[in-house]
């Protein structure tokens, strides 16, 4: 059971958290989804703002954004099995959105899996035409304008 008093949540952008988020998502995506690491970690880490969720101590959610011309792309939203469920997710793309915002972005997007599509319509994404298969994962294309 966790406490959402002992939650902390940072947005980040040095090497050291960028350290901590790559430790989630490996678990996450690379371990317990079987995306290669390779395809998980890109170049687009070393000029992303990650989110940091801390239980205490320990680190267990992250997710990023960047943003290009006014146009936010937010990825790799992992929460750690342990702490689903408790709007941890909700509040990290929440936090993303509003960075995205301070650098004017108008829009934001996302390619989650087919199956989270309410997941982020509950947030406000609606879904957008194109779908790719990435190492076997059917992703879906959603996108949200940032009032
Ligand atoms: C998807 C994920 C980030 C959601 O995080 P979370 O902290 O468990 O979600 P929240 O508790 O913030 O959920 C917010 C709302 O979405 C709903 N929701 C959460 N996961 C969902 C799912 N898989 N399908 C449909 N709805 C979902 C919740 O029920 C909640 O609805 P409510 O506000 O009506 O109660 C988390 O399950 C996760 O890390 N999954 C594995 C990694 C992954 O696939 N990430 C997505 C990459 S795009």
């Amino acid at each position: 059971m966790i406490s959402a008093m002992e939650l902390r949540y940072r947005l980040v952008e040095d090497e050291d958290g960028l350290v901590v988020a790559t430790r989630i998502r490996v678990a996450v995506f690379v371990e317990e989804q079987g995306i290669p690491r390779e395809l998980e970690l890109d170049e687009l880490d070393a000029v992303a703002t990650h989110a940091l969720v801390y239980d205490g101590e320990t680190p267990i959610a992250t997710g990023r954004v960047t943003v290009d011309d006014g146009r936010a792309t937010i990825a790799r939203i992992a929460v750690l099995p342990d702490h689903r469920g408790h709007g941890i997710g909700a509040r990290i793309v929440g936090m993303l959105e509003e960075r995205a915002r301070q650098h004017s972005a108008t829009v934001a997007e996302l390619s989650p899996h087919y199956y989270l599509e309410d997941f982020y319509a509950g947030l406000g994404y609606r879904r957008v035409a194109g779908e790719e298969w990435v190492a076997g994962h059917r992703l879906i294309k959603m996108r949200k304008e940032l009032l």
